[in-house]
């Protein structure tokens, strides 16, 4: 499906932002639209205070720049308030359930909340007892918010999303998993090469294989070949312990010059960040003119504030 024949209706069925799993390609396409139109209100400096009198809930459990600024400054920007949670500053960090934690918040008024650095199972079961949406802003399955945001990155650069190819280069961890799901939605073709052992779960390779073209390699020059877009991540995710043995199999799998040059001409190079140059991407890659890393972190505020306007009722 083109993005570009597709008529937006501002609205979607699904209740909260889980994973990329749930959303129809439809869907995919309703964030996107409405990010763009948030961008446009930006830029002029206009912001509709959709949620004035709301107060959105910010649960996190890992370090944040990205989602924790965008988040405080987008629902500032749409009127509306925030609570910023540290979880070990909960009782959550003393034992206290999800289910009393998720029922108990919405009783305060809180209109919606946004997890981080929770697992995949615990972010699900937040949603089932929580009266109020219920954002992944990351977990260690997967990072919806980014990937939309790198989405409608590429939307805007390339003019479109489907029939282009998308390269990621390194572990099959989260952003590996939520681009599987995402790129497959849209009819954007996606190539992974990771070293044996860390290549996505089968469990989304296959889920992928439903919608869309999902080539899984350990070969960096298969997948990159006739790419649109080059994408990679860290080595350890902030779930992941420190592992010497796990960055001793991805050193291969660095993004360098050389690399970039097997794509196609026109190429971009994508990251979400926190990037570490001289590991999974050389300096003059990031830094280079192929480079579109800011255009994707500055997304994340519009994507950010096109989910609560779509999901905040
Ligand atoms: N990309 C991303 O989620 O950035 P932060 O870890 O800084 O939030
Ligand atoms: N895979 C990384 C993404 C950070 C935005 C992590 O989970 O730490």
């Amino acid at each position: 499906m083109d993005i570009n024949k597709y008529v937006p209706k501002f609205k979607i069925r699904t209740e909260n932002l889980l994973s990329l799993t749930e959303l129809s390609a439809e869907e995919i396409f309703e964030f996107l639209y409405a990010a763009r139109s948030m961008k446009k209100r930006f830029r002029v400096g206009e912001h509709s205070p959709m949620l004035k009198g709301k107060t959105v809930a910010l649960l996190f459990d890992n370090v944040s720049t990205r989602t924790r600024v965008s988040f405080e400054i987008g629902i500032r920007q749409l009127g509306g308030d925030f609570i910023f949670l540290p979880k070990n500053e909960t009782q959550l960090s003393r034992g206290e359930s999800i289910k009393d934690t998720a029922v108990m918040l919405a009783r305060y008024g809180i209109s919606a909340i946004v997890l981080r650095g929770f697992t995949g199972g615990q972010v699900r079961e937040f949603a089932q007892y929580s009266s109020i949406p219920v954002i992944n802003g990351i977990s260690d399955e997967g990072h919806p918010l980014q990937v939309l945001s790198d989405l409608f990155t590429v939307w805007e650069i390339k003019g479109r999303l489907d029939n282009l190819k998308i390269a990621y280069i390194g572990d099959g961890n989260n952003i590996a998993n939520s681009l599987i799901m995402g790129c497959s939605k849209v009819n954007m073709d996606i190539a992974i090469a990771s070293p044996n052992g860390y290549s996505p779960a089968k469990s989304i390779v296959e889920r992928g294989m439903q919608f869309g073209n999902v080539l899984i390699t350990d070969d960096i020059a298969e997948a990159v070949k006739d790419a649109d877009v080059v994408y990679t991540d860290v080595f350890i995710s902030m779930s992941d312990e420190d592992d010497e043995a796990k960055k001793k199999k991805l050193a291969r799998y660095r993004v360098t010059p050389e690399v970039m040059k097997l794509a196609k001409e026109d190429a971009v190079f994508m990251h979400c960040m926190p990037a570490h140059r001289g590991e999974e991407v050389s300096a003059e890659v990031i830094d280079g003119p192929q480079s579109i890393v800011y255009d994707q972190a500055e997304n994340r505020l519009h994507i950010n504030k096109a989910a609560l306007a779509l999901l905040v009722r």
